[in-house]
């Protein structure tokens, strides 16, 4: 049996990544194999380009072809031949990113983006993705109170992050069989209790 396909979406600040190793717990106390990773990145060259794309200036377009660069390189070598051997994958980020921060955030065009999304795994679709949402001050906060020095993305103004979130919730509106909304302002017990459902009913 093929494994399946989760990822994780949110603002940065949402919290979604605290939540990897919980889920991964849930998945193998099923019994299935799980692997993590994370977009951009997952591979040594991704790793490569996400040090360049979350540091360096660059034109929207070239910022959204490296995200799909690092993709391409994920689908083929990690995410493609996991499923394949029925282990579960778990994604931090994936395409719905590109459609918020490239699309809502930076202003790209979305049809444009979807053609690229056809291209690189028009076969493929995530099983599952969770969009933890918070409010924009709560996600700023949790960002500000973070050890490591902003990246790129981490350093735009409000208004990026209300359009990117926008975007997200646009898509969960879209695509609501997939897309589950987390709202990340609640406990973590509370959290919690709804992501053990939702992975147990996948
Ligand atoms: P994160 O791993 O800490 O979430 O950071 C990755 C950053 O890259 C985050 O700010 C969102 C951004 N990003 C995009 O802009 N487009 C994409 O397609 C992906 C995967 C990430």
């Amino acid at each position: 049996m093929a494994g399946r396909f989760i990822t994780l979406e949110g603002i940065d600040g949402a919290g979604k990544s605290s939540h990897s190793s919980f889920i991964a717990d849930r998945i193998m106390a099923r019994g299935f194999e799980v692997i993590t990773t994370r977009e951009p990145g997952g591979t040594a060259l991704g790793e490569k380009l996400r040090s360049i794309v979350l540091n360096e200036k660059m034109h929207g377009d070239t910022e959204t072809l490296l995200m799909f660069a690092s993709r391409t390189e994920q689908l083929a070598d990690v995410i493609l031949p996991a499923l394949a051997n029925g282990v579960w994958v778990l994604c931090d980020r994936f395409t719905d990113s590109t459609f918020a921060y490239q699309c809502g955030g930076r202003g790209l065009s979305e049809s444009r983006i979807a053609t690229m999304e056809t291209w690189v795994h028009g076969h493929l679709q995530p099983d599952l993705t969770l969009l933890f949402d918070a409010p924009l001050e709560v996600a700023r906060e949790r960002l500000n109170s973070g050890t490591n020095a902003p990246d790129k993305f981490e350093r735009e103004q409000g208004e990026f992050f209300s359009d990117v979130r926008a975007a997200y919730l646009k898509r969960a509106a879209q695509f609501p069989h997939r897309i589950k909304l987390i709202d990340s302002a609640r406990t973590l017990e509370n959290i919690r209790t709804e992501l053990g459902f939702l992975i147990d009913s996948l």
